[in-house]
């Protein structure tokens, strides 16, 4: 189940204390107050199983069309069982629900596979954020709308 949560909400916390653990303390950093500050008018996105978040992340709006996509944490202990693929397809069905067109967001080097399966592609040159490699990578949401129509209409009906 995906709901969005509240910023300063308890389930905010919750989702807080994964992102934690998953993005920041394997590379010895913490999340900082500036940070969560600059995140006040974004929308934080989480999965859950059994009333716990196993997933989350943060859309953050960068015009009124595009939106950066943030923070995406899966719990160590659900990996490679399509949480996060359904918590990115929720977040952009999210997305096209609040007039967003355009997802664009900086991957880490090791995730880059899980994005391109997703249909996100890469722009410019590697760069060094929070100490690791990362890529630019940019999703239109709207491209492939239009084709679904074909096959109905290919089909004669
Ligand atoms: C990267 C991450 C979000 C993937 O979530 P997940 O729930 O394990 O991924 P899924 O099970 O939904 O995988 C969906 C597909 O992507 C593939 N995939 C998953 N992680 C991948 C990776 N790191 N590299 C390449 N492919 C990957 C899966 O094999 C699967 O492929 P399939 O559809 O052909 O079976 C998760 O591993 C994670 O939280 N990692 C640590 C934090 C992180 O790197 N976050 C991203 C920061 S930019």
């Amino acid at each position: 189940m995906f709901t969005q949560v509240q910023y300063g909400a308890k389930e905010y916390d919750e989702a807080l204390a994964l992102r934690s653990e998953v993005l920041r303390a394997p590379l010895g950093l913490e999340l900082g107050r500036e940070e969560l500050d600059d995140e006040k008018d974004s929308f934080h996105l989480v999965s859950w199983r059994d009333n716990a978040i196993v997933a989350c992340l943060v859309l953050m709006p960068q015009s009124k069309k595009q939106l950066k996509m943030r923070q995406l944490a899966v719990r160590e202990n659900c990996r490679g069982e399509g949480v996060g693929h359904a918590l990115v397809s929720y977040a952009e069905s999210f997305a096209l629900d609040h007039s967003y067109k355009e997802i664009v967001l900086h991957a880490r080097e090791t995730a880059l596979g899980f994005y391109e399966k997703m249909g996100y592609e890469v722009e410019g040159e590697c760069f060094i954020e929070v100490t690791i490699p990362h890529f630019f990578m940019r999703k239109n949401l709207l491209k492939g709308e239009g084709m679904q129509l074909k096959t109905p209409l290919g089909n004669g009906h």
